[in-house]
């Protein structure tokens, strides 16, 4: 078990991580804690969380899936809290993958302007990724992620128990997380190209996930709120993934970023940024996870990314991978852009 402390300027929160951290640290919140989960991670574990947290517990179960992540659930999480009677020293249990987490810490952040946040991520996404480092949000019309805020929890819970039962697809979705991380950081590279047949493997999944949160922490350590740029290389994939995402919606959205990634490493190859064995490695390691398609309505789709938070003007900023452990930020026009993800989409 692994502990990584996360301290900013305005806070400090750790993260447990490994077999066992669920049974040491989640029964020490026993009482009147306000959970919120999804249905599946209710069918699966509402008997652990009654049994941990005790009949005290509030618990609110929203439908699974991105489709939860919206301002209505928003407010009904907050309406069932303020009727929970949760007060200002009260505690919000984040107990579910990244929409749960994302959701629920929204919700923890508004209501009375701050209460306690504990996550216990249980897909390999939201361990490796969305439940460290503070940032909330739901989707809003068609833009993913439009109302949110930066808000840390106290305590990240991220125990490999609960991939036990997580269904392959999803699990396909966490590895495109660890493959971003590997994209942007050298070792993490390293250790993916040595064990690309043990991807699986519970034993190096656990190893990986460490990590992937040391290098989130640090980025959020120097800039949590996205600010100074090193936050952003964290979106490397996602300015493509997301578009596609909006537009398609079919897939579960860490698929989409390994998607966004191989078409965003083909331009920057097209553009000169990243070549030769690095990116091949990059390429192999995303196709050994998901079968990238070639899709037919690359215009409408690819306009959803003038949404992205990161561009400027009217260019499409994009974060790419260039050497081992080095991303750069390029800005492209929406034209060449939809030239080079169609060109993309024919040599597959
Ligand atoms: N806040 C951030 O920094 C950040 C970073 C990356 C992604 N995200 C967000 O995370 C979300 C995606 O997260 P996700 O991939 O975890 O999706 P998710 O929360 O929808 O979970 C995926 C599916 O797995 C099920 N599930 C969860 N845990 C399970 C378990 N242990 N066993 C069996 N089934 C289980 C869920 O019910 C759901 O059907 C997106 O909304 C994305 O925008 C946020």
């Amino acid at each position: 078990m692994t502990d990584i402390k996360i301290k900013t300027a305005s806070s400090e929160s750790v993260v447990h991580c490994g077999a066992g951290a669920f049974e040491k640290y989640a029964k020490k919140h026993k009482g009147r804690v306000f959970i919120v989960t999804d249905k599946n991670v209710y069918s699966l574990y509402g008997n652990l969380m009654r049994e941990t947290f005790g009949s005290e517990a509030v618990i609110k179960v929203l439908p699974a899936g991105e489709k939860s992540k919206n301002s209505r659930n928003l407010l009904s999480i907050i309406g069932a809290m303020a009727e929970a009677g949760v007060k200002r020293n009260g505690l919000v249990i984040a107990f579910g993958g990244g929409v749960v987490g994302d959701i629920a810490g929204l919700s923890a952040s508004l209501y009375m302007r701050g209460v306690r946040l504990v996550q216990i991520p249980t897909t390999l996404l939201s361990q490796v990724d969305s439940s460290v480092g503070g940032k909330t949000a739901v989707d809003f019309g068609k833009i993913k992620n439009l109302i949110g805020t930066f808000y840390q929890p106290e305590e990240v819970i991220a125990d490999p128990m609960f991939l036990d039962t997580l269904p392959k697809r999803e699990l396909n979705c966490g590895l495109g997380e660890i493959i971003k991380y590997g994209a942007l950081d050298g070792e993490i590279y390293e250790k993916l190209c040595k064990n690309k047949d043990r991807l699986y493997d519970c034993g190096f999944l656990g190893g990986i996930t460490a990590d992937c949160i040391r290098h989130k922490a640090d980025v959020v350590r120097r800039d949590e709120h996205d600010l100074n740029g090193i936050r952003k290389t964290l979106n490397l994939g996602h300015t493509t993934g997301h578009a596609f995402e909006l537009y398609y919606g079919r897939r579960p959205h860490g698929e989409y970023v390994l998607i966004g990634m191989y078409y965003e490493l083909y331009i920057a190859k097209r553009k000169g940024v990243c070549g030769g064995e690095y990116s091949d490695n990059l390429i192999s390691l995303i196709k050994k996870i998901v079968k990238v398609p070639a899709y037919a309505d690359i215009e409408n789709s690819a306009v959803l990314a003038k949404h992205d938070k990161k561009n400027s003007d009217e260019n499409i900023s994009l974060v790419v991978p260039q050497s081992e452990g080095k991303s750069a930020e390029i800005f492209i026009g929406l034209d060449e852009y939809i030239r080079l993800l169609n060109e993309c989409g024919r040599s597959l």
